[in-house]
């Protein structure tokens, strides 16, 4: 039996997605709980020969036969979820807690008018800040208060706590970064509550005794959208030549990119009692790796960056992601390298 959380190590956007994918197919656990502010997230998975940009359904819908939640700690807007459980088939096995907030209308218009919210911060305009700003003067309207929501309404503290006691897998996915934590990160320039590992338990409602792994998802090099700074920020002309330009899976706004620092990544590690790290888009710096499945595929240049990410944050690298589909990855678990 083990209970892991994903946990993004940077500002969003390092490739939870695509490790929650594979590892929800390959390992079917009982329960995949998806964490986190709401839909101002994005993940991006692709999954035999399609891709998908999931805002509110968990990215372990790949597994067919797990279980899929999505915690009190999470704002839901009813429309997004809906069409996402047409798109990827999983209305038989989805369930969202009762008491999850619900993004409406006015949430998402301030969210874009506002200047504080649009310009200060760079939001993403979904509606999560204003959402949660009621959520702290306890005006906010929950998901048992919506007839449509109905159907998918249950107790997820209870289902996720029950399954563990009966000795289950249970995978928690976490959303947005660490350095995006409205207690830890760059304040003001985060998001609208904490994302770090702690609050990804509270969100879906589990003791932090209960937890086996934290992996933390670290991309090759980091990101960060919307307003904000970022040690090492390339300039536009670097980042072309580097091949590291992104553009944001909500918004479609550029994303900066900047050379992994170790200070950041010592930080989320220890912000998140860290005990793997999952390294995505090694292909990009070294495109000899792409889509390569195997620790043997790795060149020698691949395996001393490896390294010297494990010796400066003293965390192992289990997972190396070789390209974006789901499959395009190394399980080191397994490999000793
Ligand atoms: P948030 O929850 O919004 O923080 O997103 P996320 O962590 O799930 O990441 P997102 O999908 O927004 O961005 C990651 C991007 O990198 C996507 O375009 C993925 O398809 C891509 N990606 C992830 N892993 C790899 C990899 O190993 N190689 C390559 N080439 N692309 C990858
Ligand atoms: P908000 O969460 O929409 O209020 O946006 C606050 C800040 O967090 C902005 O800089 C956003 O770009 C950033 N942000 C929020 N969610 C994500 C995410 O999932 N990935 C990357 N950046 C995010
Ligand atoms: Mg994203």
């Amino acid at each position: 039996m083990t209970v892991t959380i994903i946990v993004g190590g940077f500002w969003g956007d390092e490739g939870k997605g695509k490790i929650i994918s594979y590892i929800a197919y390959s390992e079917n656990p009982a329960i995949i709980a998806r964490s986190g502010v709401g839909t101002n997230a994005g993940h991006t998975v692709v999954f035999e020969g399609k891709k998908y940009g999931l805002r509110m359904i968990p990215s372990g819908f790949t597994s067919k036969k797990s279980r899929l939640l999505i915690g009190a700690g999470v704002l839901v807007d009813p429309d997004i979820f809906l069409k996402e459980i047409e798109e990827t088939g999983c209305k038989d096995r989805i369930a969202i807690d009762y008491q999850a907030g619900v993004i409406e209308s006015q949430h998402k218009e301030i969210d874009q008018k506002d200047k504080h919210f649009s310009k200060k911060i760079g939001s993403t305009g979904t509606g999560c800040g204003p959402a949660n700003q009621d959520r702290a003067k306890r005006t906010l309207r929950l998901a048992k208060e919506f007839p449509q929501l109905e159907p998918y309404l249950t107790d997820v503290s209870t289902e996720i706590n029950e399954a563990i006691e009966a000795g289950k897998n249970v995978v928690l996915e976490g959303t947005q970064g660490t350095m995006l934590s409205l207690f830890h990160g760059t304040y003001p320039f985060v998001t609208s509550k904490d994302v770090s590992a702690p609050q990804i338990c509270s969100d879906v409602g589990i003791g932090p005794t209960k937890v086996d792994e934290v992996i933390i998802v670290f991309k090759a090099f980091m990101t960060r959208v919307g307003e904000g700074p970022m040690p090492g920020t390339l300039s536009e002309e670097e980042m072309e030549k580097r091949g590291w330009v992104e553009h944001g899976t909500v918004t479609g706004r550029a994303r900066r990119s900047a050379p992994i620092d170790f200070d950041v990544a010592r930080k989320a590690v220890r912000l998140n009692g860290a005990t793997q790290i999952a390294l995505t888009k090694l292909d990009i710096i070294f495109p000899e790796v792409a889509g390569a499945k195997s620790a043997d595929k790795l060149s020698k240049e691949s395996l001393e960056f490896i390294s010297e990410i494990e010796k400066e944050t003293g965390v192992p690298v289990t997972f190396v992601g070789t390209g974006p589909e789901a499959e395009a990855l190394i399980d080191l678990r397994e490999e000793k390298l």
